[in-house]
C-alpha cells in the first residue's frame, strides 16, 4: 500500500534540457512540459530580472528593444550560460510540478555523448540547484533509442541520429551501450544560418532568425525537388541595397541549395559512424537501417537523401520531437536494468 501511496506522488521526473528545446517527463504521467529553451531578462536600474522563459521569452527573440535581453542559455547541446540556465530549469520544475515540492524529485537528465566533464558537472550542478534531490545524467543516443523503440538491448548493432538543434548525435549501439558516438556541430539552428546567408548573398535579403526557420519547416528540404523548383513561399525580409522592407518569392529548390552543405554534413556523419563500426555491427545495420529522431529529422526529404546518399534504409521516428525526453522518461522506471549506462555522480 505503501508503494502505491509513494507511486502516486512520486515526483521524479526526467528532463530533455535541449539547445531548442525542453521537456520535463514525469514518472506515470509522461511529458507534461515542451517549451523553448529561451529566457527573456528585463534590466531596471542595473539589474536583471526574469521576465519570460519558454514559449512566451521565443517570442521575443530577435523583437527585444534595448532594455530586454532574451538568450537561448545551451549552446551545442551543453549549457553555455549557467546562471540563465539554472533559473530555466527551476522555472520550468516548478511549472511541471505545480506545487512548492516538500518532496525533492530525482531528476534524470540526458548530455550529449560527447559532454566533457566539466560539462556534466555543470548541468548536474545546474539540476540539484533547481531543486533536485539527486541528479542522474545518461547519454542522449540512448535515451533517444529507447524513446523511439529501438530494442537496444539485442547483441545487433542499431544505429540512432538525432538531429536537434545545436548537434547531430550519431551513434551505434548494441546490448544496451553505445559502441561508437560522434557528435557533428550541425542542426537546425545551422540550417536557420544557412538560409540567412543565402538569402542575404543571392538576394540582398534580409530575415531574422524566426523567419529563416519557418521558412525551413513549411517548404525546407534536404533534396533539390524533382521538377527542379518545388512549392513556393512568400518571405518578408529587408532589402540590404535600399533599406526597406521587401516581399518576394523563395522556391524549395533555392532553400535545397541553401541546406546542402548542413545536409551533406549529416550524411558524412552517418557515413564515417558506418566506416568505424566493427564489422559485424556494421553488416546489422546494412540490414536493419538507421533511425532519425530531433526535430531535424523532420526536415523535408531528409530520410530520401540520406538513403540515397548511403544506401541504408532510414526511418523517421514517430514522435521524433519526443523520443529523446519519452526515453529518458522511460529509463526512470527501468533504472536497474539501466544502471550501468546512468551516471549519479558516486
Ligand atoms: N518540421 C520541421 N522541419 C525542419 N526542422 C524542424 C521541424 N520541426 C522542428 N524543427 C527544428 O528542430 C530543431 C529542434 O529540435 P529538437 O527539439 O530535437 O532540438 P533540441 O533537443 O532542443 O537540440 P539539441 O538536441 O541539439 O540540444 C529546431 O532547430 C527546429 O527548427
Ligand atoms: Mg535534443
Amino acid at each position: 500500500m505503501f508503494g502505491a501511496l509513494s507511486g502516486l506522488f512520486s515526483s521524479d521526473m526526467a528532463i530533455d534540457l535541449g539547445t531548442a528545446n525542453t521537456l520535463i517527463y514525469i514518472k506515470g504521467k509522461g511529458i507534461v512540459l515542451n517549451e523553448p529553451s529561451v529566457v527573456a531578462y528585463h534590466f531596471k536600474d542595473g539589474r536583471k530580472r526574469v521576465l519570460a522563459v519558454g514559449e512566451d521569452a521565443k517570442l521575443m527573440l530577435g523583437r527585444t528593444p534595448e532594455s530586454i535581453q532574451a538568450i537561448r542559455p545551451l549552446r551545442d547541446g551543453v549549457i553555455a550560460d549557467f546562471d540563465v540556465a539554472e533559473e530555466m530549469i527551476k522555472h520550468f520544475i516548478r511549472k511541471a510540478t505545480r506545487r512548492s515540492g516538500w518532496a525533492k524529485p530525482k531528476i534524470l537528465v540526458c548530455v550529449p555523448h560527447g559532454a566533457t566533464s566539466v560539462e556534466r558537472r555543470a548541468i548536474r550542478e545546474s539540476v540539484i540547484a533547481a531543486g533536485a534531490r539527486k541528479a542522474g545524467l545518461i547519454s542522449e543516443p540512448i535515451a533517444a533509442a529507447i524513446g523511439s523503440g529501438m530494442p537496444i538491448a539485442d547483441p545487433t548493432g542499431n544505429m540512432i541520429v538525432d538531429i536537434g538543434g545545436g548537434t547531430t548525435e550519431v551513434a551505434v549501439l548494441s546490448l544496451g551501450d553505445v559502441v561508437y558516438a560522434k557528435s557533428v556541430r550541425v542542426g537546425g539552428d545551422r540550417m536557420d544560418e544557412a538560409i540567412i546567408n543565402y538569402l542575404r548573398r543571392q538576394h540582398n535579403l534580409l530575415v531574422g532568425d524566426s523567419t529563416a526557420e519557418k521558412i525551413k519547416m513549411e517548404i525546407g528540404t534536404a533534396r533539390m525537388p524533382d521538377d527542379g523548383r518545388g512549392a513556393r513561399m512568400e518571405v518578408r525580409g529587408r532589402d540590404l541595397l535600399n533599406g526597406v522592407p521587401k516581399e518576394m518569392e523563395i522556391s524549395q529548390a533555392q532553400i535545397a541549395e541553401a541546406l546542402s552543405e548542413t545536409v551533406q554534413m549529416i550524411v558524412e556523419g552517418v557515413m564515417q559512424a558506418l566506416e568505424q563500426t566493427p564489422p559485424d555491427l556494421a553488416a546489422d545495420i546494412v540490414d536493419r537501417g538507421v533511425m532519425l529522431t530531433g526535430g531535424g529529422a523532420l526536415l523535408g526529404d531528409l530520410d530520401l537523401a540520406l538513403r540515397e546518399q548511403t544506401g541504408l534504409a532510414i526511418t523517421v521516428a514517430e514522435e521524433s520531437l519526443n523520443c529523446v525526453a519519452l526515453g529518458t522518461g522511460k529509463s526512470l522506471e527501468f533504472e536497474t536494468q539501466l544502471a550501468h549506462v546512468i551516471d549519479f555522480g558516486n
